[in-house]
């Protein structure tokens, strides 16, 4: 059951907190217009199978049709902009590190909005779509702002090029779990953000929070399988609601002090 006021709980909660760590989704970047990947008409799974484009199989039996299905979604991206919840994430992390706090932002998202929004301390826990390697050396590439010419692209080595992103059956990389678990025993106060929490390992984070004595909390227009988990629930769409969050935090105690 969503709580009365969520928002002057959530705000509250970030005021005093010492380490605040948030879980994005797809549902962070939807009002900047980039789809979801669950959401029933319009989420990219609704049209597009994944196991046919998400999948290393998937990149062996049609380099192409994955490259172009990648490379299309990658200037979607860029085609972007931050939008307000995106700006308000990164205002709280400079307020929260200004008083001496520790802020992370563990996101699922591939599509680098976090960062154009200005915020620092990201883990991409996906990978980024931004960012193509080489399947035969591993070298890694930033392509150019335009689209791709050639598909499946190639390295100078004559490698093919694949998106730096987790796919389904990859294992997520091993620097980012580390950031991330080492965050999630820390922080005193989790929040999970426009994430259907289907997905594993994210979806189990807010455990780890729990077990570190965190307070916990998430903002999404519907309920997902840990909302009967959060001390609070916040119905509603990221983008309207981060920025009511970030107003309400007004002036904050050095960080830890008044929990
Ligand atoms: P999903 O599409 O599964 O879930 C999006 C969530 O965002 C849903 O719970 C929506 O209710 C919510 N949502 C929609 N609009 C929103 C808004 N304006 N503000 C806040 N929430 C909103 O996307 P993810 O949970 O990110 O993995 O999916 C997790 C992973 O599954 C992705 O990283 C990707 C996908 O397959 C890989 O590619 C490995």
């Amino acid at each position: 059951m969503p709580d009365a006021d969520p928002i002057s709980a959530i705000a509250k909660a970030v005021r005093s907190a010492r380490h605040v760590v948030v879980l994005t989704g797809a549902g962070v970047s939807a009002e900047s217009g980039t789809p979801t990947f669950r959401d029933a008409m319009t989420g990219l799974w609704a049209s597009f199978n994944p196991q046919e484009l998400a999948t290393p199989e998937a990149f062996e039996k049609n380099p192409e049709l994955v490259t172009r299905w990648y490379d299309q979604r990658r200037i979607g991206c860029m085609a972007c902009a931050p939008n307000p919840g995106h700006l308000a994430l990164a205002r709280l992390e400079e307020q929260l590190t200004a008083r001496g706090g520790r802020f992370t932002l563990l996101t699922q998202n591939v599509d680098r909005l976090h960062h154009r929004a200005g915020s620092i301390n990201v883990v991409e826990l996906h990978g980024t779509i931004m960012v193509w390697r080489c399947t035969r050396t591993g070298r890694e590439f930033t392509p150019p702002a335009e689209p791709m010419t050639e598909f499946p692209p190639r390295s100078p080595a004559g490698g093919l090029l694949r998106p730096n992103v987790v796919w389904f059956g990859e294992m997520l990389p091993e620097s980012a779990l580390a950031a991330a678990f080492e965050a999630l025993q820390d922080c005193d106060l989790f929040l999970s953000i426009g994430t259907s929490s289907v997905v594993h390992p994210a979806a189990s984070f807010i455990h780890i929070a729990k077990s570190a004595g965190a307070a916990t909390g998430e903002i999404n227009p519907e309920s997902t399988p840990i909302t009967p988990l959060v001390d609070f629930a916040a119905r509603g769409k990221s983008g309207e609601l981060l920025p009511l969050i970030l107003d309400r935090c007004g002036p904050q105690a050095p960080a830890g002090e008044g929990r």
